[in-house]
């Protein structure tokens, strides 16, 4: 799966003005390379699928997908908001100068410093994780006599169609409290009513992650504006805000049916509209949280071919100088890539390869089946759609060095995130 903006000249792959090889050379493999005018783009198709008369609309950027300060920048520009789940991510935006109004915090054992620095930061909106959770911020704004803004995270018990490690939703989940525990709620309700600091804005709920079902999101939607009716009709609260998280799915290889973003996004829209015509709701502000679908499918990875082998079981192995540390999704839930050599497209011989890595693990597998022409050592591997959960997950397995991060438009290239050097990993090492 090709980026927005990547071109195939001559038989060899290009990104803006730039042959993809030459990039290789000149950074260093392996290398993470995003589309700028990909991720411009994307952005450009939620803000104009995800908009009503009736109500404030907000993209918040899920920066766990990935996150770097000259992307902070782009969605600065672009007007997103993002979400920040750790001390690390808050202070990269307070340093990158991301306006903390437009930030929104995470986590589902958020700790007293994390807390403590959303208070004093003045971040737009705490998710609030249980009831444990709520119990400690209230303590910490007495303390500190700090107004703060919330969401309390719901599981809507919804089976979003994905892969059960990122199904967040089901009924054992470690996220939220359920919406069917209204003992809990009632218990919730107490502690808002009695903090002069604590505001309860609305709710928050995310069920997935990688979802292509336009249902899933439109069902979540029902059931959480069902819940919010009965809330307010319980408690006598007026419940302003609803956060639908993000899991909008993304197209990894040719085979896979994409979500339809446009179609999904307007029927959420429409869906809270019609209620609150016919409920007694007003919603005042719509919020989602994407993250793979903005910058998923703009972001490739670069590797040097080391050669290929044959096993003695006849598998043709393609292996690259990068893995498992670079990227984790297959090991992790046996996710697959499209994958093309960078300098020769179209082989005139086919063959279909694994394409392994080099660490020490079996599972360092990056693709699997792909067909490919014969590959030979310095070929330049291209990995797509690898811009999510790839350097925002990878690792100094085996003292490997987390690669740079280079951002390229038009005839620009900009380096977001230097490669790590053995004096970065020493650092922390005690001698
Ligand atoms: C609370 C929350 N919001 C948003 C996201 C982003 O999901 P995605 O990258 O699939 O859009 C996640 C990812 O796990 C999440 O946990």
């Amino acid at each position: 799966m090709k980026t927005y903006s990547m071109k195939e000249i001559d038989n060899e792959l290009y990104l803006g003005k730039f042959r993809l090889s030459d990039l290789a050379k000149e950074y260093k493999t392996p290398l993470y390379v995003y589309d700028e005018l990909g991720i411009n783009n994307k952005i450009d198709i939620f803000k104009k699928s995800f908009i009503s008369d009736s109500f404030i609309t907000t993209i918040v950027y899920a920066s766990k997908a990935f996150l770097a300060p000259y992307l902070c920048k782009l969605l600065e520009n672009k007007g997103l908001s993002i979400d920040a789940v750790s001390i690390g991510d808050l202070l990269l935006l307070k340093q990158a100068k991301f306006p903390m109004e437009r930030v929104i915090f995470h986590g589902n054992n958020k700790s007293i410093e994390e807390l403590n620095l959303c208070l004093d930061l003045n971040v737009k909106y705490i998710v609030i994780d249980s009831l444990r959770e709520l119990k400690r911020l209230d303590i910490l704004t007495q303390e500190k006599k700090i107004k703060c803004n919330t969401l309390f995270r719901v599981n809507p018990g919804i089976e979003a169609h994905t892969h059960e490690f990122i199904q967040t939703s089901l009924l054992d989940s470690k996220f939220g409290e359920s919406i069917n525990d209204s003992l809990i709620f009632e218990k919730i309700v107490d502690i808002y009513k009695h903090s002069p600091y604590l505001f309860l804005k609305g709710f928050h709920a995310h069920i997935g992650s990688q979802i292509n079902v336009s249902s899933s999101f439109g069902k979540e939607v029902e059931v959480l504006l069902d819940f919010i009716e009965m809330f307010q009709k319980v408690n006598g609260y007026n419940v302003r805000v609803l956060d639908i998280g993000g899991g909008f799915g993304i197209k990894y290889l040719d085979t896979d049916t994409p979500l339809d973003l446009e179609e999904t996004l307007q029927n959420v829209v429409k869906i809270v509209e019609n209620k609150m015509k016919t409920r007694g709701l007003f919603i005042e502000e719509l919020l989602i949280e994407p993250g793979r679908s903005i910058v998923g499918d703009s972001g490739i990875t670069l590797y040097t071919c080391g050669g290929s082998k044959q096993t003695f079981s006849k598998k043709n192995l393609c292996i690259v100088d990068g893995g498992m540390a670079d990227n984790i999704r297959p090991a992790l839930y046996r996710a697959n890539y499209s994958v093309d050599i960078a300098n020769r497209v179209n082989g005139s011989e086919k063959y279909v390869y694994d394409v392994v890595g080099k660490y020490c693990e079996s599972g360092d597998i990056i693709a699997r089946n792909v067909i490919l022409g014969k590959v030979k050592d310095k070929d330049i591997i291209v990995t797509h759609s690898t811009g999510a959960y790839c350097y925002s997950m990878s690792s100094n397995y085996n003292g490997s060095l987390r690669p740079a991060v280079i951002f390229v438009k038009d005839d620009k290239v900009k380096e977001a995130i230097k490669r790590e050097t053995y004096e970065d990993l020493a650092k922390t090492y005690i001698f």
